[in-house]
């Protein structure tokens, strides 16, 4: 029997899964990774990190599904968008990547309207100038570390950059190409004329592929290091959000997903390119190859609540269990008694796209005990996705459910809120196995083992049978606590407490 592998480099972990050609699970291994904030509102990591976690998460996956290496028939890569890893001419990592919520880039985004254009770049790129994406984090690099810059020879994002480690090749798929804010989307081809009017040299990007396509192959330097077979395909893969879509089967219009990891996604593919006026949701290629996706992301879901974890309890160490942390807080009543969270922790991207927005909770009282906190954490970031699911509904996209994956989707009561304040029903996978999974399965298509994404999935891809209905009751009560979470955001921000400093 042939075997697929998918390695996913998210921003907490850099994790690795073994599927038969049934989506079956053999076998997977993770290995935890940390974030950099060296200053308020910037996030790197060390790329060569990612690259020590994956070694060490193949080795453990092999170890444990015991198969011999060259019956893996294909690879597939996947990882957290948007970052940049900058690469001088020998190949080496000249400084930590810069990430996708990373906050620095408000003046680059300003500089790339000006000689873009606001509605030009949204016209090509499908997107606004946002400051979590690639192209402004290197003009950041050009204008406040001029020495780095003047050593940058190739710009990569997250996954390719494993995928350069494997294979030596640069290469990069549509979805995950469609978040620097340099593709042409209606092409699924770099921008010759964003790329120059950036200043951006062209051979600086790496070339373009289909998620399901191979654009590399394991050389035997890496088989050595990783225990794979030398020659093993690679596919191109694609961003997490999109492989996360591909695992769970959302790859036609009028399926839907919603993701709740340390970002919160709603996503919805379109068969044709469509954009969202107001760039709120951003519009990117699938992982099907000629199909886009529209998506909501706020930036701390899942983050939300690890922070409210850390600094509420005493975590020694993260086994990534929220159980006990979470349990007292299903005993508040729905609206935390008064009690409103706004998870902007890190900014926000939809609706608001405001990179000074903060966190809050508002309303305290001494009557409120931790629990509450807790509640108001939860129900705040289904009040964001809700922020987001309400544009999607705007633009004419409503699918009748959201499939749910997600390390914040294993706790019942927040899949209660969720589907109570989006009052929608909600469908879990048989078994979550991520956007890793969903990388596995594009290798199963480049690989030739399925005809194509679409038989892929219908062969993989297993749902719980019982959908999670909206409780009536709640979904009244989150109604009208879900008009006052909408307008705080505007009432703080109109009070200069967010004013950029
Ligand atoms: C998507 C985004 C996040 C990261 C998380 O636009 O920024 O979902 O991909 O890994």
């Amino acid at each position: 029997m042939p075997y697929l592998v998918g390695i996913d480099v998210s921003t907490t972990a850099v994790k690795a899964v073994m599927i038969d050609l049934h989506g079956e699970l053999v076998g997977s291994a993770s290995t935890p990774l940390s974030l950099s904030t060296p200053l308020p509102g910037w996030s790197e990591q060390d790329p060569s990190d990612w690259w020590e976690a994956t070694i060490t998460s193949l080795r453990a996956l092999l170890n444990r599904a015991n198969i011999t290496p060259e019956k893996i028939v294909s690879l597939g890569l996947t990882g957290q968008m948007h970052g940049a890893v900058s690469l001088d001419a020998k190949g080496d990592i000249i400084r930590p990547a810069i990430l996708w919520n990373d906050a620095r880039t408000a003046t680059q985004c300003a500089e790339i309207n000006d000689l873009v254009g606001a509605d030009h770049l949204r016209e090509i790129t499908g997107n606004p100038a946002l400051v979590g994406f690639q192209a402004p984090k290197i003009l950041w690099l050009k204008e406040h570390e001029p020495e780095n810059y003047a050593k940058v020879r190739h710009i990569l994002l997250p996954k390719d950059y494993i995928r350069y480690r494997l294979s030596g090749e640069l290469a990069t798929d549509t979805s995950d190409a469609a978040g620097t804010l340099l593709l042409d989307l209606a092409k699924r081809a770099w921008s010759d004329e964003i790329l120059s009017t950036l200043g951006i040299p062209r051979d600086w990007l790496p070339d373009i592929f289909e998620g399901p396509e191979v654009a590399g192959h394991v050389t035997s330097g890496a088989a050595q290091i990783t225990g794979l077979a030398a020659g093993t395909p690679i596919v191109a893969g694609a961003g997490d959000n999109a492989a996360a879509a591909i695992g769970c089967g959302v790859v036609s219009e009028g399926t839907g997903l919603l993701s709740l990891g340390t970002s919160g996604v709603i996503f919805a593919p379109t068969d044709t390119l469509r954009i969202d006026p107001t760039g709120a949701l951003h519009a990117f290629c699938h992982a099907v190859p000629e199909a886009y996706h529209l998506m909501g992301v706020i930036l701390s879901a899942g983050g939300s609540l690890r922070w409210a974890r850390d600094i509420l309890s005493n975590v020694q160490s993260d086994t990534g269990d929220y159980g006990a942390f979470i349990e007292p807080a299903k005993r508040v009543a729905p609206g935390s008694e008064g009690l409103f969270f706004l998870p902007y922790l890190a900014g926000e991207r939809t609706p608001h796209m405001d990179p000074a927005a903060r966190g809050a909770w508002i309303g305290l009282s001494l009557a409120h005990r931790r629990e509450h906190l807790v509640r108001a954490v939860l129900e705040g970031v289904a009040f964001a996705l809700r922020d987001a699911w309400e544009r999607m509904k705007m633009l004419g996209i409503a699918p009748p459910t959201l499939r749910i994956v997600g390390g914040g989707t294993k706790s019942a009561v927040w899949r209660e809120i969720i589907a109570a304040v989006l009052d929608i029903p909600l469908q879990r996978l048989a078994i979550d196995k991520g956007a890793a999974f969903g990388a596995a399965i594009l290798a199963g298509v480049g690989a030739g083992v399925y005809a194509d994404v679409e038989e892929s999935v219908a062969r993989t891809v297993k749902l719980d049978d019982d959908l999670e209905r909206p409780i009536p009751s709640l979904v009244e009560q989150y109604e009208g606590i879900y008009r006052k979470y909408a307008s705080l955001y505007p009432a703080l921000k109109a009070s200069g407490v967010w004013k950029e400093g």
